[in-house]
């Protein structure tokens, strides 16, 4: 049997990989925008299990999964027996047998790679507490599309040490770009948790201002979590100044990008006038997702296509 590849975290591909990925992304988005037809995955099945809420995510692999030709079956907590503590070794060794390929967003990591080791088929990284791969595929993308390779770059990142953050790291090793990361203290990132091998491709700001300064793109993300809800007043009080304004974006290079991986607080981790101004590409990497999502599904199944 051969070895089943799984994209549970921004590390399990290289750069070549991605380069791949990339293209094709950019090559299925025409396609679509063309109203043309690429269904390389007729009578194949994506089964999508989702432990926490998601608008984007589902939206665009299920939409993205019907458009190459396949089908979609959305399973979640409350109407599933995942919820009544059927174990995960047994729900992946069932439902992996019915369909090419799992979708999960889940809790704690392990639990991702314990439903994977137990997995006939490729297992997707739909968020973790720990990571949120997708949207990093996603971001990436929309970066190349709007301004080029990302290689070399300075990302700066605004705010909580958390999946996105984690993720931004491990792409930054494996692309060659920078990350600048200011975060709240007691919210850092951790190097191991972020699973990078050296500090190399990033550098701690206390002052989010110094972490955005010369960047060629700043981002953000929700000061809580979902799963952190119960530390939500601690935190709006530990991120007052961790809000990224018009002052961050004037000392980013000119033409720098903001991204927010979405949903977001206007107010809170973003002023209106920049996730809403000219610098901002949130919507682009929305829907990029789809796209992304697309190359990563028919990678997983078909391998590099032609
Ligand atoms: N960015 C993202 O993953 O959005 P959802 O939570 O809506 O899926
Ligand atoms: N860090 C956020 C991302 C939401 C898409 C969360 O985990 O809730």
């Amino acid at each position: 049997m051969t070895e089943v590849r799984h994209y549970l975290q921004f590390s399990d591909f290289t750069a070549d990989e991605y380069a791949h990925l990339f293209e094709r992304a950019a090559f299925i988005k025409k396609k679509f925008k063309a109203y043309e037809r690429h269904q390389p995955l007729v009578d194949r099945t994506l089964a999508m299990i989702f432990e926490k809420a998601s608008t984007r995510t589902r939206v665009s692999f299920e939409a993205g999964m019907y458009q190459l030709g396949g089908s979609v079956v959305h399973l979640t907590t409350g109407d599933s027996q995942l919820g009544r503590a059927e174990p995960i070794d047994d729900s992946a060794k069932v439902i992996s047998r019915m369909v090419d390929l799992v979708m999960i967003r889940t809790y704690e990591q392990t639990k991702i790679e314990k439903f994977a080791e137990h997995s006939r088929v490729p297992v997707i990284n739909g968020l973790t507490n720990e990571f949120h791969p997708c949207q990093i595929l996603a971001d990436i993308f929309t970066y190349i599309e709007h301004r080029g390779s990302i290689k070399g770059k300075t990302v700066a990142w605004v705010g909580d040490g958390n999946n996105m953050a984690n993720t931004w790291l491990q792409a930054s090793e494996i692309l060659g770009f920078k990350v600048h990361v200011s975060t709240p203290s007691g919210y850092e990132v951790d190097q191991s948790v972020a699973g990078i091998r050296s500090n190399d491709s990033y550098k701690v700001f206390k002052d989010p201002m110094e972490a955005c300064r010369g960047a060629d793109l700043v981002t953000t993300d929700v000061w809580t979590s979902m799963g952190y809800e119960a530390e939500n007043e601690a935190r709006r009080k530990a991120f007052a100044d961790w809000c990224v304004d018009s002052e961050m974006m004037a000392v980013a290079q000119p033409d720098a990008l903001f991204m927010h991986c979405l949903p977001a607080h206007r107010g809170e981790e973003v002023e209106a006038d920049v996730i809403d101004g000219p610098q901002s590409v949130v919507w682009d990497e929305a829907e990029n997702r789809m796209h992304a999502q697309k190359a990563l599904m028919e990678f997983l199944l078909l391998g590099k296509v032609a």
